[in-house]
């Protein structure tokens, strides 16, 4: 936690020599009082519940907000971006807290924080299939009601704790998306609260434009209240699964990821969904396949084979079983209060298949490099356009999401377990990628704005999370929100 109260002493200590500059900390009590005359609840300076609402996920980035309205109606939300607008407060909302750049709270310090994740209300209606999710929902409360209320799911990833909304809004990967594709594709509609606190629907039929940046640059856009995801009967049977890959040495490492990669170009099933998770010590094959035990073994066999790799569990169960193992002991069923936190610095990478100058360097960088940084560092590799794969499939310019035809999704996560993240970390995790784009066009590869590099500029980070959709989405922002109300160091400009 930041030391709150010496920083607000400073800052009123600092007032004459601070006067030239406007800060959004001296506009505190105007805001507040804004906030208190139209009756939205509000977390109190230093209280047990602003602490908690103002801790994000990745301790790394701990930003001090202007104040947190903690909403419980749309009309509230409504009346939190009006107050924010009109006194040139940055507004930003918050769901599950994880994004790794902290932009749920803002991304810097000195915004509004609005808190959504009391509005956490999932409601299955069982003759349309249409799920009903507030947003300030968390994915294991979806996923545990949607089940509950109708043995039903839609795609998403796998951490319980995480946020429906920033999840939707910018993508949404998971072990079900080869066979089901991303989040966002299961989004039919959303009710929308705008910069100029007007409330809109969104959909294929009711402002589309919206609906299409929605999908892809959401939390740029408004503030969602509330989404519809269509949803599918979950199968009865699942089979989830973990194989240990011995890549011991450089040789072996090479040979091993180019079996993964020409697997997932020739012979990946539509039924598997898979990634390949390196660490120092032990690297694993694992992921979910839609189909029995001794369907998932006759369609890894040849990988493993190949690999040398063990299948060390291969369990067949129903689809909360695989949400729970995936979940990774954390109870399903989250909500308010959630905390927990790392402290860490990532980046992530989308490519094409990689030829054998890129493997090399990838693998050498592991090898040479990586392995020297004794601290709990990870690389996920998803199997996430392969030409089976339901993300693919969809018509890369039918939403914002700009990434769908590459065959990989890399996410590069450094972490300390205790204490501050060291500066001279960052290089590591930057050099690991830069070593595998070296000599790629810029155009043939791409960023995840759910697995952000928090130390890309404004300009940078826009091209590489939206590539040729940005035009498209700057051009809306600059409609809808001209004075950039949801303003982060990453997001869209108008
Ligand atoms: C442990 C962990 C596991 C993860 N696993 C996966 C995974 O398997 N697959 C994957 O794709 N990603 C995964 N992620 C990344 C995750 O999808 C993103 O961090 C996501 O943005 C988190 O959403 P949130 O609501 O929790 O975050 P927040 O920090 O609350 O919000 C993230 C962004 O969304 C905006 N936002 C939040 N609520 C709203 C709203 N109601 N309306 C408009 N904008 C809003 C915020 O302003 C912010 O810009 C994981 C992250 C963590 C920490
Ligand atoms: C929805 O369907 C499930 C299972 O099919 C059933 O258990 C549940 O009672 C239904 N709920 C409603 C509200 O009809
Ligand atoms: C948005 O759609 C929902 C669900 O169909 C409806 O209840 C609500 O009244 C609509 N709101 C607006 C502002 O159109
Ligand atoms: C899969 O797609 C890749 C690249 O798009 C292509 O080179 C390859 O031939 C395809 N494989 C199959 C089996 O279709
Ligand atoms: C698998 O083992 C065989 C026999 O020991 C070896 O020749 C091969 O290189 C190994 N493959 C990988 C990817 O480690
Ligand atoms: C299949 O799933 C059900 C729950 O849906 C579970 O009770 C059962 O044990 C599973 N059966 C097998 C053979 O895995
Ligand atoms: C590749 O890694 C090396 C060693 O860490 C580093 O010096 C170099 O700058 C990196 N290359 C790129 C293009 O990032
Ligand atoms: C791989 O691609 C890079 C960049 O496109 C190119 O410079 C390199 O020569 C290629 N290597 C091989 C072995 O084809
Ligand atoms: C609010 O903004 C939307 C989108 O730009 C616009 O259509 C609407 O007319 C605005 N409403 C008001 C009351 O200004």
């Amino acid at each position: 936690m930041p030391p709150l109260a010496p920083l607000f002493i400073i800052l009123g200590l600092a007032c004459a020599s601070r006067a030239a500059i406007a800060s959004p900390f001296d506009k505190a009590e105007a805001l507040n009082e804004c906030l208190t005359k139209a009756g939205v609840p509000t977390d109190s300076l230093g209280s047990a519940d602003w602490k908690l609402d103002a801790a994000p996920f990745n301790l790394r980035l701990n930003f001090t907000p202007v104040g947190i309205a903690v909403p419980a109606t749309v009309k509230h939300v409504q009346d939190a971006v009006s107050c924010a607008a009109k006194l040139g407060v940055k507004a930003n909302a918050k769901c599950g807290g994880h994004s790794y750049g902290s932009f749920g709270l803002g991304g810097e310090d000195g915004h509004l924080t609005i808190e959504m994740d009391r509005m956490n209300k999932v409601v299955l209606d069982n003759t349309t299939g249409i799920a009903t999710v507030e947003g300030g929902s968390r994915l294991g409360h979806v996923a545990w009601e949607l089940y509950n209320q109708g043995k039903r799911a839609f795609s998403h990833g796998t951490c319980p704790g995480v946020g429906v909304s920033g999840h939707a809004l910018h993508g949404g990967y998971g072990v079900s998306s080869n066979t089901k594709g991303l989040a966002l594709d299961w989004m039919v509609g959303a009710t929308v609260v705008l910069a100029n606190s007007t409330v809109v629907n969104a959909s294929a039929t009711e402002n589309p434009d919206l609906f299409w940046a929605l999908r892809g640059a959401g939390s740029c856009m408004g503030v969602v209240t509330e989404f519809r995801f269509n949803t599918f009967p979950v199968p009865e049977n699942v089979t989830f699964f973990v194989a240990s890959v011995p890549l011991r040495t450089e040789a072996a490492a090479l040979a091993g990821v180019q079996a993964v990669q020409d697997f997932a170009l020739n012979d990946m099933p539509e039924e598997l969904n898979m990634r390949l998770f390196i660490t120092n010590r032990f690297v694993n094959l694992e992921g979910l396949y839609y189909g029995d035990k001794a369907g998932l073994q006759a369609t890894l066999a040849p990988l493993i084979q190949k690999t040398n790799a063990t299948l060390a569990l291969a369990q067949q169960g129903g689809w909360l079983d695989q949400v729970k193992h995936f979940g990774n002991g954390v109870t399903v069923d989250q909500s308010h209060p959630y905390n927990y936190h790392e402290t860490f610095y990532s980046s992530s990478l989308y490519t094409k298949a990689l030829n054998e100058t890129q493997l090399q360097a990838f693998v050498g960088y592991w090898f040479k490099q990586a392995k020297a940084n004794k601290r709990d560092w990870y690389v996920q590799i998803d199997i996430h356009g392969s030409n089976t794969s339901a993300v693919r499939k969809v018509d890369v310019d039918s939403s914002a999401y700009a990434h769908r035809d590459y065959l990989f999704l890399f996410l590069f996560y450094d972490r300390v377990d205790r204490g501050v993240y060291p500066t001279d970390g960052f290089t590591s995790i930057q050099n690991f990628v830069g070593n595998v784009t070296a000599g790629i066009e810029p155009s043939q590869w791409g960023q995840y704005i759910n697995y952000p590099d928090s130390r890309m500029d404004q300009e940078t980070a826009q091209s590489s999370y939206w590539g040729s959709h940005l035009p498209k989405l700057q051009a809306l922002k600059k409609t809808i929100d001209p004075e950039d109300v949801f303003h982060y160091p990453q997001g869209v400009m108008p």
